[in-house]
């Protein structure tokens, strides 16, 4: 159960607040293994550096909560905890090199919208209730996510085309050309190199596996067309 009610704009922002920090300290513990599992280096890179700016980021709530004289703990985040669960998850798929790096921006990127969303909120209620210091300090941090979901939003458009073209054979025109262009220069391994994370134990008969790889092929494909059609409309 929440620790605080909610009977004021006020109890709203230090309840959002208190779900941000919680989602911020999940991240600290996740990001690690997403970038571990990148398999191009521009994409490491992309989780290394949020990794760095989330402990900064985690550190400005607790500043914002002590200007308030209140703690930060008290909430834990479910759908930090369901975001992250979902990107554990795409760990453990026998998936192709270039579609699982497609599949992590797709969960980083769920995962930095969600947080826009909240210190987009933050924010509006920090600056109606006059938190003027805690908004210049939220807006920090929400500069950084809006910065971080556009460069994945970058690295998204060249490896979705390397995704595309792991399956082999049905590359398009289109995405011919723009392989031509020095931009989409792929940065992540060709077809057919191995993962260096275990492809030992997995569960289940070999029927089973097989029927779930070809289902996860089919949905690599489906995640790049999403990732690089949300790369469009930004
Ligand atoms: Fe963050």
């Amino acid at each position: 159960m929440p620790s605080d009610s909610l009977e004021s704009l006020q109890d709203l922002f230090t309840h959002e607040l208190r779900d941000l920090y919680d989602a911020e300290n999940q991240l600290v513990k996740a990001l690690p293994a997403m970038s571990r599992a990148a398999q191009s280096p521009e994409l490491k890179r992309a989780f290394d550096t949020p990794l760095r700016e989330t402990k900064e980021q985690v550190r400005r709530i607790e500043q914002v909560f002590r200007g308030l004289g209140e703690k930060p703990s008290g909430k834990s985040c479910k759908a930090m905890q369901g975001l992250v669960a979902e990107a554990k998850e795409l760990l453990e798929e026998d998936a192709e090199p270039a579609v699982l790096d497609a599949a992590l921006i797709v969960a980083a990127q769920k995962v930095e919208h969600y947080e826009i969303a909240g210190y987009g909120s933050v924010c509006t209620f920090g600056r109606i209730l006059g938190y003027d210091d805690a908004v210049e300090t939220l807006k920090q941090t929400m500069d950084e996510e809006e910065r971080t979901d556009e460069l994945l939003t970058q690295i998204a458009m060249e490896l979705n085309i390397e995704a595309e073209t792991t399956e082999g054979s049905s590359q398009s025109d289109s995405s011919r050309e723009m392989t031509d262009r020095p931009m989409t220069r792929t940065t992540v391994g060709s077809r057919g190199r191995s993962r260096t994370s275990s492809t030992s134990n997995r569960g289940g008969s070999s029927n089973r596996s097989s029927n779930r790889n070809g289902a996860t092929k089919k949905q690599g494909s489906r995640r790049s067309s999403r990732a690089r059609s949300t790369a469009q409309t930004r």
